[in-house]
């Protein structure tokens, strides 16, 4: 049975990537290795926890012991690796939890793969990375696989360390990497510290929305299903030692998004149109923020033949639609004891 290891399966994106793999490939058995911090949640995985092809492992991908006996247990094929701290702003207050997490990590667990894997046939180490590597845009032009790295967050200078680390790993040991970066996500089951979910849960409790700055930062929204299925693509059908780019084609000013946000919230609360925009509130800048990110995404599309399906509008409304409706779910995330696991571990 061809056998893959997902790891930070129970976070947002890996939440929607596993639940589609082990639906759609009975066959393949799928292992969602991760260590359920904060950003970690079983919750999400309820409907597919039993399903014959899917297996849940608790751990560290710092720990080598762990990670060892779990090569030898399932013999895994291939690894997609999602596991990281994610959030900038955290990266910014506490910077090694991001070092320790995302660049040892990722170098724990390649050498995990590389000394199981005596044969490299077949076999596949898939890192999933961000667009942020590539640093700010200024009102033109977009990051290409070929635009040199500038990481400008303590987050994004440790996921362009482990981007290059994987490739180095591929020049040095031969090993087959892929690596994928890609812009913004947004969508159901993501932690509300992100800007979407979080404005989308203080419109629902009529607190201020925090702008950062002037509001006028651009990023480019990927609905995360269709990230998801170019995993799945890119998994199946990229070519070893590539990267590709993968984007949203949505391009928004923050005000711009939260503006709109405020709007879906006001009609599907039954408020009157402008209601939530009073909430907003421009605080201070973060620091060394980003201006523009925006993604050229023709290499997947010329060599893969994939595209975002999902059109901006209905996205932001599904996604207003889930918070909404998952007030469960917002209370068990936001309760406290995803905050003391930070706190006890990293502060
Ligand atoms: P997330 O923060 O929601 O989830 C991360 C998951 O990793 C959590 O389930 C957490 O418990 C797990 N984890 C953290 N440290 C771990 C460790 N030491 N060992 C095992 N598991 C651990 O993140 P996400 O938004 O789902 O992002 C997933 C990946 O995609 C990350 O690598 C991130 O850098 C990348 N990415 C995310 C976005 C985005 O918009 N969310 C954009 C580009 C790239
Ligand atoms: P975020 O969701 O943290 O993603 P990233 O920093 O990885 O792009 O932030 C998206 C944008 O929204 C970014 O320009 C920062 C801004 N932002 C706010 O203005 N207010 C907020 O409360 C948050 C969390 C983000």
């Amino acid at each position: 049975m061809h056998s893959i290891l997902i790891t930070g399966g129970a976070g947002f994106i890996g939440t929607h990537l596993v639940k589609r793999m082990v639906k759609k490939y009975p066959d393949y058995k799928i292992v969602n290795l991760d260590l359920l911090t904060y950003a970690g949640n079983l919750e999400n995985l309820r409907d597919i926890e039993n399903a014959p092809n899917y297996t849940f492992e608790k751990g560290d991908i710092r720990d080598a012991d762990f990670l060892q006996g779990l090569f030898v247990k399932y013999d895994f094929d291939s690894v997609i690796h999602l596991a990281a701290e994610s959030h900038v702003d955290r990266s910014i207050s506490n910077p090694m939890a991001f070092i320790e997490t995302n660049i040892v990590g990722t170098v724990t667990l390649l050498n995990a793969a590389r000394s199981h894997w005596k044969d490299l046939i077949g076999k596949k180490f898939y890192h999933i990375s961000t667009d942020e590597v590539y640093g700010s845009l200024g009102d033109e032009g977009f990051f290409t696989e070929a635009t040199p790295y500038d990481p400008r967050s303590p987050y994004s200078a440790s996921k362009a360390s482990s981007d290059m680390l994987v490739r180095a790993y591929h020049h040095t040991f031969e090993m087959p990497i892929i690596v994928s970066n890609c812009s913004n996500n947004y969508g159901p089951y993501q932690f509300p510290e992100k800007l979407i979910p979080l404005m989308i849960h203080n419109i629902k409790l009529g607190k201020t929305l925090p702008v950062y700055g002037d509001g006028l930062y651009t990023r480019d929204w990927l609905w995360v299903e269709d990230h998801a299925a170019a995993i799945d693509l890119i998994y199946h059908e990229g070519k070893i030692g590539e990267t590709y780019n993968i984007g949203g084609n949505n391009e928004r000013k923050n005000i711009e998004l939260v503006h709109t946000l405020c709007d879906i919230m006001d009609e599907l609360m039954g408020k009157a149109i402008g209601t939530s925009r009073q909430l907003i509130t421009f605080v201070k800048d973060r620091p060394g923020h980003d201006r523009r990110y925006a993604i050229d995404a023709s290499k997947l599309k010329h060599e893969l033949d994939w595209e975002p399906l999902v059109d901006p509008e209905t996205g932001l409304r599904k996604t207003a639609e889930w918070y909404l409706e998952n007030q469960n779910w917002l209370d068990a995330v936001t309760s406290g004891a995803y905050q003391r696991y930070y706190a006890e571990h990293y502060e």
